[in-house]
């Protein structure tokens, strides 16, 4: 009866040396499965002398008991052994600091705009657009630039080929010209949005963004835009004693024209930024021209009006001190935050 004591010592070793769940229920059927070892023994049994069996069918009983014990045992274990590694595993550190939700936040370009809007508001502007992609007629001739006047050089246009004369509109002039074609005087209306030329290095991309503004009325004139663009660049930034100044220039649309000047809001006495003058230009203005006011129907005789376009990029820069324009436009994450 050694046979039944190897076969038992051998099953258990077997089952002892088992890591896995699915390999003990094999070694479970090589000896106790249908054709097992310790079944064939049982099955062996008829061929022992009649007085031997019940002994020996006891024993096998036993060993059988034995080897269920012992293959119960391993199951526990194995199954232990897997739950703690899968605890291990899933292991969740309360004390880790949180990942954050990333809340988004307006882009310095975008807050200079709703600042520029809700000061112009404030003193009954109200605000229009226009396409970017514009005519022709729109972007210059209405505007009293007519088809060979030099003044077109002035902007580097990307015309759109295959076209009729259609244009990335230069600047927000046009909307002045639709506006007026719908809307009777008086009017007070301001226009931002994006405007392209052909330029690019350290001040100029190829896409910008203006606002334009427009007033017309029986008494819209020059001390009239002088006050309202002093007012709104003291609001601006935020500085009641800021200097600015007018000097005499040309547009097409405007008669007479003036460049805007403030004075520097990065230094007392001269800097980089202002080219060691003490004076940044920060738009462009002047009162409507009478051939622009007959394109569009408007008694030059009755009213009058003065018009303007800032850029909103050269404004952004001067009050958040940046000094590199294509900042705005690389969505580094790291300079975006820093406006939130
Ligand atoms: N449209 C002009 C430009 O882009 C600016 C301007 C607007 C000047 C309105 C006068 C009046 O240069």
């Amino acid at each position: 009866m050694t046979n039944l004591d190897d076969l038992l010592s051998q099953a258990i070793e077997s089952f002892n040396g088992i890591e896995d769940a699915v390999e003990l229920e094999q070694a479970k059927a090589r000896y106790l499965g249908r054709t097992g070892s310790l079944t064939e023994l049982l099955r062996g049994l008829g061929r022992l002398p009649p007085e031997e069996r019940p002994a020996m069918g006891s024993r096998i009983n036993q060993a059988k008991e034995v080897l269920e014990a012992a293959l119960n045992l391993r199951r526990d274990a194995i199954q232990k052994k897997n739950m703690e590694a899968q605890l291990i595993g899933e292991e969740l550190d309360v004390t880790l600091p949180g990942r954050g939700q990333g809340i988004g936040g307006l882009h310095p370009i975008t807050r200079t705009l709703e600042r520029i809007e809700s000061l112009f508001h404030s003193i009954g502007f109200t605000v229009a657009s226009g396409p970017e992609i514009e005519t022709d007629f729109y972007n210059f001739t209405a505007l009293n630039i007519p088809e060979h006047h030099p003044a077109r050089a002035m902007h580097d246009t990307f015309y759109i080929e295959g076209t009729t004369g259609h244009l990335l509109r230069t600047h927000t002039s046009p909307v002045q010209i639709r506006y007026m074609q719908n809307h009777e005087p008086p009017l007070k209306v301001i226009a931002p949005g994006r405007v392209y030329r052909r330029d690019s290095d350290l001040t100029h991309t190829p896409m910008f963004h203006q606002v334009e503004g427009l007033w017309i009325a029986e008494n819209a004139n020059f001390s009239a835009l002088k006050g309202v663009l002093s007012d709104f660049m003291q609001q601006f930034f935020e500085r009641d004693d800021l200097r600015v100044r007018f000097r005499a220039s040309f547009f097409p649309f405007t008669e007479p024209s003036a460049e805007m000047d403030i004075g520097c809001v990065m230094c007392s006495n001269g800097c980089r930024v202002c080219g060691y003058t003490g004076w940044l230009e920060v738009l462009g203005c002047g009162m409507v021209h009478p051939v622009v006011l007959k394109h569009v129907d408007i008694d030059s005789e009755k009213y009058i009006g003065f018009a303007f376009g800032l850029g909103v990029e050269r404004l952004a820069m001067l009050r958040y001190e940046v000094n590199d324009l294509r900042l705005f436009f690389e969505n580094d994450l790291r300079f975006l935050k820093q406006f939130n």
